[in-house]
């Protein structure tokens, strides 16, 4: 009897930490420098999130980020786009969400941002706009103000808060 109680634990704890692993849907961060200077005025989002020719895009035009100079020196710069262009989306397919944004955008299309991808549009549209708008969130940009692991890139249903709404639940 004590044989079998410990084995069910086993495989229970086997199973659970199989399937949180499961969870990770973009590879997170790895890289100090993108780190640093990527996450000065928002979330540093995982490379995973943009196939690399919207990363291109956006890294070729950083004095007029989004209206502010985001601009770095030469070397940052190189380090940087290699980086966002060796764990692109496309090139870390292995990982579900970043399976997901590749496979929603078309082959002439290039992102100019993550909340301009047909998926994250898609999986978005349910909420309320004013809950996106309000000053805890500010707009859809800010993952992390809602997703509670974005940091760890897991962004399960289950780990959803949203300011003034708690959790979502379907
Ligand atoms: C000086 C501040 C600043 C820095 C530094 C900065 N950003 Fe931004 N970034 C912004 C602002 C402002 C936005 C727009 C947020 C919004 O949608 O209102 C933005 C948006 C983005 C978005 C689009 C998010 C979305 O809405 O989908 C990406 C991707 C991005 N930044 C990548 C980067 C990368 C990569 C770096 C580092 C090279 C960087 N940012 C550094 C200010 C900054
Ligand atoms: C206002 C809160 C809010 C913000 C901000 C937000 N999300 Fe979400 N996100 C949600 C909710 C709620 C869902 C679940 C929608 C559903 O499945 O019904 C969701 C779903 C998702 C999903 C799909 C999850 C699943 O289980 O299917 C991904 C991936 C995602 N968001 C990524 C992002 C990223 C990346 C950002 C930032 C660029 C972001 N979200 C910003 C609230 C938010």
């Amino acid at each position: 009897m004590k044989l079998l109680i410990i084995t069910l634990l086993f495989l229970s704890n086997l199973f659970s930490s199989e399937y949180a692993s499961s969870k990770v849907g973009v590879k997170p961060v790895d890289n100090e420098l993108y780190k640093n200077e990527c996450s000065a005025c928002h979330f540093d989002y995982q490379p995973g999130l943009l196939p690399s020719k919207s990363w291109k895009k956006i890294m070729s035009n950083l004095e007029n980020h989004f209206d502010t100079d985001a601009s770095l020196d030469n070397e940052d710069f190189q380090t940087i786009s290699e980086y966002l262009e060796k764990n692109s989306a496309e090139k870390a397919m292995n990982y579900k969400r970043s399976r997901r944004i590749v496979n929603s955008i078309a082959s002439n299309e290039i992102p100019q941002s993550i909340t301009k991808v047909r998926y994250i549009i898609k999986k978005h549209n349910e909420i309320r706009p004013s809950l996106i708008t309000q000053k805890e969130v500010k707009g859809l940009f800010n993952c992390t103000a809602c997703h509670t692991t974005a940091q760890k890139g897991i962004y399960s249903e289950r780990d959803i808060i949203i300011p003034n709404f708690g959790r979502w639940e379907d």
